[in-house]
């Protein structure tokens, strides 16, 4: 199994210094940061876009802050060269949508991004199966998309299962309502990417659920 990342969703975190944020994280043993992006259409919230993540990105060189794109939006296609330009680290799209799940694929490589690909907690994992040779991780989603602190539901990892045993080096994350209570589940199902908004940012002591989530996923 690859190693452990943690990847703190800033979707939690405080918008009006995403930045700080960001630091604070790695300064607490965070491996990679989880950015939410939604557009209002493939889910009915508003988050940020790219003129932001490069704000967030400004002095802080690619190699010390990981960022994780989760791309809650139609035609993530549109949107490859500016989060590029904006300094993602990786570019996550959903399976659901787009049509041109190569195309955005080759295109986010050719921009030097890694690729991943989300799934929603309907979508059967065998759709991305012809994909998963090329992308560098899948996202199992554990709660519809669209907000924070929502339950985890452990219904969805069967997927991370089989994806586990066909695929033992692939990153595969899991997101939403992952905290100390529900990782146990997720790490034995295989999960190595692991994602937690409120779990991370409401807690006394961000820096030990870090640490307690990473213990989990090497046990
Ligand atoms: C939900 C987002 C998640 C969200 C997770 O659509 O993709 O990344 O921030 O939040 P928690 O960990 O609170 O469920
Ligand atoms: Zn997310």
């Amino acid at each position: 199994m690859p190693e452990p990342k943690i990847a703190p969703s800033l979707l939690a975190g405080d918008f009006s210094n995403l930045q700080k944020e960001v630091v604070r994280m790695v300064d607490y043993g965070s491996d990679w940061l989880h950015v939410d992006i939604m557009d209002s259409q493939f889910v009915p919230q508003l988050t940020i876009g790219p003129v932001v993540v490069k704000c967030m990105r400004n002095g802080v060189p690619k190699e010390k802050a990981f960022f994780d794109c989760h791309m809650m939006v139609m035609n993530p296609e549109r949107w490859v060269d500016d989060f590029a330009d904006a300094g993602a680290n990786l570019f996550c799209f959903h399976y659901e949508a787009t049509e041109k799940h190569m195309e955005v694929i080759e295109r986010a490589h050719a921009r030097g991004m890694r690729v991943g690909c989300a799934i929603k907690p309907k979508t059967p994992v065998e759709a991305i199966e012809p994909l998963v040779a090329h992308l560098d991780m899948v996202l199992v989603m554990t709660v519809e998309p669209g907000k924070g602190g929502q339950s985890f539901m452990p219904e969805c990892l069967p997927k991370v299962e089989y994806l586990r045993q066909r695929y033992p080096e692939l990153d595969i994350e899991v997101d939403g309502g992952v905290s100390p209570k529900t990782i146990d589940s997720a790490a034995n199902a295989g999960a190595n990417v692991i994602v937690a908004g409120t779990a991370v940012f409401l807690a006394s002591s961000p820096k030990d659920v870090i640490a307690t989530l990473r213990s989990s996923v090497l046990r």
